[in-house]
């Protein structure tokens, strides 16, 4: 399959990501249907794309009328069946667990089109595991988006060991067709961006339990020292404190002692500390 083929996408769950993701390939042209277990959770997500396409309209990023169309492309689901039964492509946004990745992409291989490319979104899971749940493992592969997705230009593009070249072209291509760059990268624990990204966030988390500095301090000395849009510590409240920690101990298990989790991390964690969606991490909101 190559891209000028996929038409449908349909985007399974309806969190932050999810939602970013059915928001950039509705605006893309394509048909959208975003699938997740809760309806209420589905309206959030409507109503976050929906304010995020007025912010870009705002700013003259896109065209009178995009809003709308974007909208008008995007429908809401809670049967999986609906979801991908006429899908060129499905992108998996579920939470990071891999018994329920696996699960889902079982589910996925009875009802999605033989043809479709099946892609996940997780940010540090075996997507290699995930591909020997189905049994056309070469048509799986990681698209790793970033968050807030309607901004940032990223894709990584995670090449399972079953992920065969007809894929890989393809998830370029739908990568260029949502107006993103990508990189190719092996499956490895964390990928690259992952593996560097909660290296920083997790010495800064230490240096916060030791007291080098406050977190607006840290954060300040890599905004102003290193150019960064934002410090390690406000992005982890961004992320969400609890999908670091649930990163860095699958990289511990995986790779080694250096991505043991700070204790405080994981201390936040148990307090519902998870950031900004909690209203408070290590800033308050
Ligand atoms: N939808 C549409 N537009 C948005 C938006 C959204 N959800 N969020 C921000 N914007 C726009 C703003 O309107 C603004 O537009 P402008 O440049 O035309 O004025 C622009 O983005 C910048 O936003 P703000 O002025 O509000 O604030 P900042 O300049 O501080 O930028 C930021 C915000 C884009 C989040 C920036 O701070 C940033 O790039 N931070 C780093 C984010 C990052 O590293 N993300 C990756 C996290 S890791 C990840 O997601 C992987 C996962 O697997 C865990």
């Amino acid at each position: 399959m190559t891209d000028p083929q996929v038409h449908e996408v349909a985007v399974l769950g309806a969190g932050t990501m999810g939602a970013g993701i059915a928001q950039v390939c509705a605006a893309a042209g394509l048909r959208v249907a975003i699938r997740d277990v809760a309806p209420e959770v589905l309206d959030k997500a409507i109503d976050s794309i929906g304010k995020s396409l007025e912010k870009l309209e705002s700013k003259g990023k896109i065209g009178e009328g995009a809003r709308a169309a974007a909208l008008a492309a995007i429908r809401t689901t809670t049967d999986l069946a609906e979801a991908v039964g006429r899908a060129d492509l499905v992108i998996e946004a579920v939470p990071e667990r891999l018994d329920l990745k696996i699960a889902t992409f079982r589910d996925l291989d009875r009802l999605a089109p033989a043809h479709a490319v099946l892609a996940s979104n997780t940010s540090s899971l075996p997507v290699t595991e995930i591909a020997g749940a189905v049994a056309r493992p070469g048509r799986v592969v990681g698209l790793h988006f970033f968050n807030p997705v309607p901004v940032m230009e990223l894709i990584e593009i995670v090449r399972a060991m079953q992920t065969d070249d007809e894929t890989v072209a393809a998830a370029r291509a739908i990568a260029a067709r949502l107006g993103k760059r990508s990189i190719l990268v092996k499956d490895v624990p964390g990928f690259a961006t992952s593996r560097l990204g909660v290296a920083l966030a997790a010495e800064a988390i230490r240096m916060v339990e030791s007291g080098v500095a406050s977190p607006e301090d840290i954060d300040t000395a890599m905004k102003l020292g290193y150019r960064h849009p934002m410090g390690p510590l406000e992005l982890t409240d961004l992320v969400g404190c609890d999908v670091r920690l649930a990163i860095l101990d699958h990289l511990h298990r995986e790779v080694g002692d250096q991505f043991r989790a700070p204790p405080l991390l994981r201390q936040m964690v148990r307090a519902g500390k998870l950031g900004r969606k909690t209203g408070e991490g290590f800033y308050k909101y």
